[in-house]
């Protein structure tokens, strides 16, 4: 706050309180010449008389203990940028304080597994109950309770990896998101293929999943048309093959398993729209240790050798 703000906020609270004062004193005293106090002399009607009664004491002295707690208040907490007598004390900064103290103690906890590879905390129980935690208070409001996913979020579970599955390709995701940029291709393909040019990729997109679709010899003929458009835009990022690119994120066509959906129309709406998927970065949020370990929990997800599915089986009996 500066000086300016500091003194214009402790001259309207001054101004408010004193105000306050005078207001009660002045309707608390009768003035020469008033009437006397139980009547006004005001008359209606011939016989409607006005009276007047002084406020009555308690209340009275309601206002002014009031008064004198503001001032008490004012001096305790302080005003504009004076930190009064309990030296600045703020819900900010008992705020900042407790956070402080609780960070220390998840400091404790996550110690033992500063700077691990998730792939060896994941052999941890311990840390693959706590990423289990962490998880569901930070990741499965989006991704589900059990890392299935959803429509837009990735199913955390299967094999399939969007980003990319090793250990640190998963953490690279988990500390600092990722951003995918598909942009809309409809008017493109249009002015390239023609009307039918968008359905004709949509139709070679699936037959990547599903090569029966060639066996039916209109669709065939689609599909070759729409090969020959896929390798002139689609190829850069989603690969001749279809497997996509880990490093762009874009998603393997072939694998059957759809982020967005894998029926014509969704695919449609996809090529003509584009797709920017966001996963936020964790590193300013969780810090560096937790990542990893909610990194482990979910490298367990998708990992079905013995010692990890150990682990996660000990980690599920130990949080029951
Ligand atoms: C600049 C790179 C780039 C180009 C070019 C590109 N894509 Fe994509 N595509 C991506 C990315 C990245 C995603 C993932 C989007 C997300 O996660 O939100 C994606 C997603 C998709 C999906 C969604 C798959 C699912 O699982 O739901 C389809 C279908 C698709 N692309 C088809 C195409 C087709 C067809 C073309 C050419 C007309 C094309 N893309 C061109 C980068 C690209
Ligand atoms: C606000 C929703 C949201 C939250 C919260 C969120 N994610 Fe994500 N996550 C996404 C989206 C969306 C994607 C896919 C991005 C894309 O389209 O490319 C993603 C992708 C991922 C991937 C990459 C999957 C792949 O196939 O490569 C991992 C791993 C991941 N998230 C883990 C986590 C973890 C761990 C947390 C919690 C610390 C978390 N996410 C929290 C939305 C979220």
């Amino acid at each position: 706050m500066t000086a300016a703000w500091s003194w214009y906020v402790i001259a309207l609270v001054v101004i408010n309180i004193v105000g306050c004062v005078w207001l009660l004193r002045a309707n608390s005293k009768s003035r020469p010449g008033d009437p006397p106090p139980d009547a006004t002399g005001h008359v209606w009607d011939a016989n409607l008389t006005e009276y007047n009664k002084p406020l009555p004491m308690w209340w009275i002295m309601m206002f002014y203990i009031t008064i004198v707690f503001s001032i008490g208040y004012l001096a305790w907490y302080g005003l504009g940028t004076f930190g009064g007598l309990s030296q600045g004390w703020t819900s900010q900064s008992e705020w900042a304080e407790a956070q402080r103290e609780s960070d220390a103690k998840l400091a404790v906890t996550f110690a033992p597994y500063a700077g691990k590879p998730i792939d060896e905390l994941a052999k941890d129980p311990t840390a693959v109950a706590l990423g289990r935690s962490i998880f569901a208070n930070n990741c499965s409001q989006c991704h589900g309770s059990s890392g299935q996913g959803a429509i837009g979020y990735p199913n955390l579970t299967d094999a399939y990896w969007q980003w990319g599955g090793t250990p640190d390709d998963i953490l690279v995701t988990i500390l600092d998101g990722r951003q995918a940029a598909m942009v809309p291709w409809g008017e493109t393909l249009t002015s390239m293929g023609g009307e039918s040019a968008v359905d004709d990729v949509v139709t070679f997109v699936r037959s990547l999943s599903n090569p029966k679709l060639l066996e039916n010899s209109t669709l065939a003929a689609q599909a070759s048309k729409g090969k020959s458009l896929y390798g002139q835009t689609c190829v850069a990022c989603h690969m001749e093959d279809g497997k996509g690119n880990t490093l762009l994120g874009s998603v393997d066509l072939t694998s059957n398993t759809w982020l967005y959906g894998g029926s014509p129309e969704v695919i449609k709406y996809t090529i003509v729209h584009g797709r920017t998927g966001q996963m936020p970065g964790w590193s300013g949020m969780i810090g560096e240790t937790r990542s990893r370990v909610v990194g482990a929990y979910v490298w367990s997800l998708s990992r079905h050798d013995d010692q990890t599915a150990s682990a996660v089986s000990e980690a599920d009996s130990s949080t029951q």
